[in-house]
């Protein structure tokens, strides 16, 4: 009868050594059986709070990749609009690490970033290179959709781009560039995407 119970819920050589038992050994028998019980209970919120974590970490993957990677910016000791752009990225969730250097020039030049397209500060994150004023909605955007090119670029500091504010905002692309390619990867107004 004990042992009808048990073949519910316990393995074959549980049942086996409860079926050895005597009636001295009941309560023992129950004893253990509770603890049986308690323990799958346990097991089961184990890997109920594993799939949850790592349901928070594939979300924390897919929407939160520019906190996974540091974003290492290069601009020049005396830059002011450079170090307003970096702090536009921290408050939108980037680690920055700032670097100063005169040789922006070489940097860019190392880095592939046509003449064309240079402005003020150079920056580097998770295989991409980002130079100038380019929002931070924009270089989420290219984390998640990761299209084949060198990088994102606003060239020539917009009025208004984010580290630029004052007066009237312009209307600038965001380019996406390759050696040989430059595209729009969305028009912006202040830091906010208006038009791909
Ligand atoms: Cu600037
Ligand atoms: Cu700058």
């Amino acid at each position: 009868m004990l042992t009808s119970v048990l073949a519910r819920s316990w393995t074959k050589s549980q049942i086996l050594k409860v079926s050895a038992f005597d009636d001295v050994t009941y309560a023992k028998t129950v004893f253990c059986f509770r603890g049986a019980v308690m323990r799958r209970t346990f097991s089961i919120s184990v890997a109920g709070l594993m799939m949850i974590a790592s349901a928070i970490t594939l979300q924390g993957l897919t929407a939160n990749a520019e906190s996974q990677f540091e974003i290492a910016v290069i601009k020049r000791p005396s830059c002011g609009c450079c170090t307003r752009w970096v702090e536009h990225l921290q408050s939108n969730g980037f680690k920055t690490n700032v670097k100063e250097s005169g040789q922006l020039r070489s940097i860019r030049a190392r880095l592939g970033v046509p003449t064309d397209l240079a402005a003020c500060h150079t920056a580097q994150i998770d295989g991409y290179v980002i130079e100038g004023h380019v929002p931070a909605d924009a270089i989420k955007r290219l984390l998640a959709e990761r299209p084949e090119a060198t990088g994102l670029a606003v060239p020539g500091m917009p009025i208004g781009s984010p580290g630029m504010e004052g007066g009237t905002p312009e209307t600038y692309d965001v380019i996406l560039f390759s050696k040989n390619r430059q595209q729009s990867f969305g028009r912006y107004r202040t830091d906010k995407l208006i038009s791909k």
